[in-house]
């Protein structure tokens, strides 16, 4: 069956499913796997110690595969600077940059041209039409199913990705919710000519930086079973709901300021859940797909099954 869209095309790949930005999990092994699968698969920039640790991890997929694969840049209010991770991507001449978490214009700046295909993950109409603008190839679209940072408007995927294909004439790539042929389908009957993934591809072997725990909640929790923080401060996120995100809402509650909330929300208490699994002093970012999550395959074996779910989707249809 052909799966040709001009996603495919304009990032030589042979399947339109991306793995998302996915920060302390994407490194060279998950990237690999993806972009070898037939997808484009991605290195998280911004959870990297420094640039000369991204250029390892860029140089490492170079060595794992031939096929093209992107560096994702989270850049926010509180982050650090990116000039110098991005200057590691130009020099090392990688095929995809995708950004997204604040004004990506900086970004655009530095990247005029650079041979790069750009693509922004945005959370609304407004911000697809910006990114669109600033000269983005494509945009990734975000509802609020997805895991990790979301839009402010709580506008599920359904009703935002036909919002932008009408709003943007640049391919749209659907994310949040998405995890199996038919989440594929469902996006590409929307109008998207691509599906980025999150949750779905940290339940996967070749996530080897995430935690047993961490997978195993993924398989066995319902959609029920996530909340979102941060939004009291104007971030909003999802996570797998627990004792330390109940935590963060308790003080959400009483006092919503960053500085009150900034250890419980940091990079430390991530990776506290997601590297070591304990689970009373950190948290993991989820969407609520991981009620659909029922076991870890391997990178590939889930391209397959998703490639034949929606091949007798199609199936179906044609009858
Ligand atoms: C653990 C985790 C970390 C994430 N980190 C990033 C990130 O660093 N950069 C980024 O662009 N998106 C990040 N995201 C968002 C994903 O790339 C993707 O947009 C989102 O997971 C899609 O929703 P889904 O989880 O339902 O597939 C993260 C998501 C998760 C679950």
């Amino acid at each position: 069956m052909n799966w040709e869209t001009r996603v495919t095309k304009m990032l030589n790949i042979q399947y339109p499913i991306i793995q998302g930005g996915l920060a302390y999990l994407a490194y060279s092994d998950l990237a690999a796997a993806v972009s070898n699968a037939g997808g484009l698969g991605q290195i998280t920039a911004m959870s990297l110690g420094s640039p000369e640790e991204l250029r390892k991890e860029i140089q490492a997929v170079k060595l794992k595969t031939d096929r093209p694969f992107g560096v994702n840049y989270a850049i926010g209010q509180h982050g650090r600077p990116f000039e110098h991770m991005l200057e590691v991507a130009i020099e090392e001449e990688v095929p995809v940059i995708t950004m997204t978490g604040g004004n990506p214009a900086p970004i655009f700046d530095m990247l005029s041209g650079v041979d790069t295909k750009k693509l922004v993950l945005v959370a609304a109409r407004r911000q697809a039409e910006k990114a669109e603008e600033l000269g983005a190839d494509a945009v990734m679209v975000v509802g609020q199913e997805g895991g990790g940072h979301l839009g402010r408007a709580d506008t599920g995927t359904m009703v935002l990705i036909p919002q932008v294909v009408e709003a943007v004439s640049i391919p749209v790539i659907a994310s949040g919710g998405i995890g199996d042929g038919k989440g594929l389908m469902a996006a590409l009957a929307l109008g998207a000519e691509g599906i980025e993934m999150g949750t779905r591809f940290i339940a996967t072997k070749e996530c080897i930086h995430a935690h047993e725990a961490y997978k195993q909640k993924l398989v066995e929790a319902s959609e029920d079973d996530t909340v979102v923080i941060k939004r009291s401060i104007g971030a909003p996120a999802r996570a797998i709901k627990n004792e330390w995100t109940q935590k963060i809402l308790q003080v959400e509650e009483k006092n919503p300021t960053y500085d009150a909330l900034k250890d419980l929300i940091s990079g430390e208490a991530n990776m506290k859940y997601i590297y070591d699994g304990n689970e009373s002093q950190g948290f993991g970012w989820a969407g609520q797909v991981m009620g659909r999550i029922k076991d870890v395959p391997s990178v590939q074996e889930l391209f397959n099954r998703m490639i034949k779910e929606g091949e007798d989707i199609r199936t179906i249809w044609s009858k």
